[in-house]
Parts: structure tokens; sequence; C-alpha cells
């Protein structure tokens, strides 16, 4: 069985993973390089064991975590869709089961809110994976928080963490915003989207998907 360690191993992908990050940094979107990527595949591996989803499926999800946002590297449009095209043939040079390489670039390729779908349990544990990562550790450059929405909410983002309650069929995304920096406000105004495909994606796997921010439950 192919695992994350052995993707994560591979020469090609460290340099994806950085390449990507560099360019998206150029067009001035928040870090998408190796934090995002390691973190986002263990959330996803998490997610999948606590739902008893089984280690190999659990590993097909934090291998699609850590690719998914490969695709940068070519465009920041259709870069899921870009990303899953890359994976298919690194995963293939690696070895990996070709039905397994298909179950991961369909998460890949689903994982945006503009233009994915939550299509398996993998794809739903990848969306809620990428779109809990909102921390002050991605803003570039405090500078730019006076002017960029997206590095202000970012930057008031103390916490977030995504909470897996398999007992009540729930998923919560418990975060702590620093409104001195950045309102509430603010932050659905850029990440609604966000959440409303978090929600689908906590359907898919029969849970109630619920936002916590600062201790209160806002849905
Ligand atoms: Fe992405
Ligand atoms: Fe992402």
């Amino acid at each position: 069985m192919i695992t994350l360690n052995d993707v994560k191993q591979n020469e090609k992908v460290a340099l994806l993973i950085s390449k990507a990050d560099e360019f998206l940094g150029i067009i001035g979107y928040t870090e998408h390089g190796e934090r995002h990527s390691s973190l986002a595949s263990n959330i996803a591996y998490n997610i999948m064991i606590r739902l008893g989803k089984g280690e190999k499926r659990a590993q097909l999800a934090a291998i699609a975590a850590y690719l998914h946002d490969i695709g940068n590297v070519i465009n920041r449009d259709y870069h899921a869709q870009t990303a899953s095209i890359i994976a298919m043939n690194i995963l293939d040079e690696i070895g990996m089961e070709y039905s397994d390489i298909i179950e991961v670039i369909a998460a890949i390729g689903n994982h945006d809110e503009k233009d994915g779908s939550p299509i398996s349990d993998i794809c739903a544990a990848v969306i809620l994976a990428d779109k809990s990562d909102v921390h002050q550790s991605r803003v570039r450059n405090p500078e730019f928080i006076k002017t960029d929405i997206h590095d202000r909410v970012n930057w008031a983002a103390k916490s977030s963490f995504l909470r897996v309650d398999e007992v009540k069929k729930k998923v919560i995304l418990e975060i702590k915003i620093d409104t001195s920096v950045s309102s509430v406000m603010e932050y659905f105004e850029i990440f609604l989207s966000r959440m409303v495909v978090c929600r689908r994606a906590a359907e898919f796997l029969g849970l109630k998907f619920e936002l916590e921010i600062n201790g209160y439950k806002l849905l």
C-alpha cells in the first residue's frame, strides 16, 4: 500500500509544493505550501479514522489532501483539476494501484468551492480539512493586513480546530478570532462560500456542520 510517507519522500512532490506556494505568493495569496499541505493531510486522515473508514481510505484522503494544491504551479484557475492530472502522473510513477489513483484524483479535482462538489468520503474529508485552515501563520507579510481582507482575516485567526463528534454526528469548526484585527462579519464576507461547501461535505459524511467563533455557535 502506498502511504502518505511514500508521497512525502518524492522529490517531485516536494518541488511542486514549494513552487506552487512560491507562485501563489507572487500573485498575493496566503501560504499554500508544506505547512498547509501537511496540516490538511493530517486533518483529512483524522476525519477518516474518526469515522471508522479504515487505514487504507484514510491514507488515500491524506495523500489527496497533501497534493490538493499542486496545480497552482500551472495556474490558480482550474488548479484543482490540474493538480489531479499532475498527481495522476506522480502516483502512477510511485506505483499506486490505478483504482486508488482514481479515488485520489477525483477528490483533488473536486476540492475547490468554486467548481467542486463532495463526490466521495475521501473528497469530503479533503474539503473539510482544506477549508478549515484559517490561521495567522498563513499570512506572508503582516504589512498587508491593512489592505487585504484575506490577510486580515487569517491574521486575526489565532486558532482553528475541526472537531469531529462521531457520537452526535457533528463536525464543528472552532475558530478564535481577534476582533480587534478583523470582524466576524469580514470572516463571513470571504468564507461564506467555503462554509457552504463544508456543510455539503459534512452532509456527505452523514454529519451536521457547525461553526463556532469565539465560543459562539454561529452556524
Ligand atoms: Fe485549493
Ligand atoms: Fe488548499
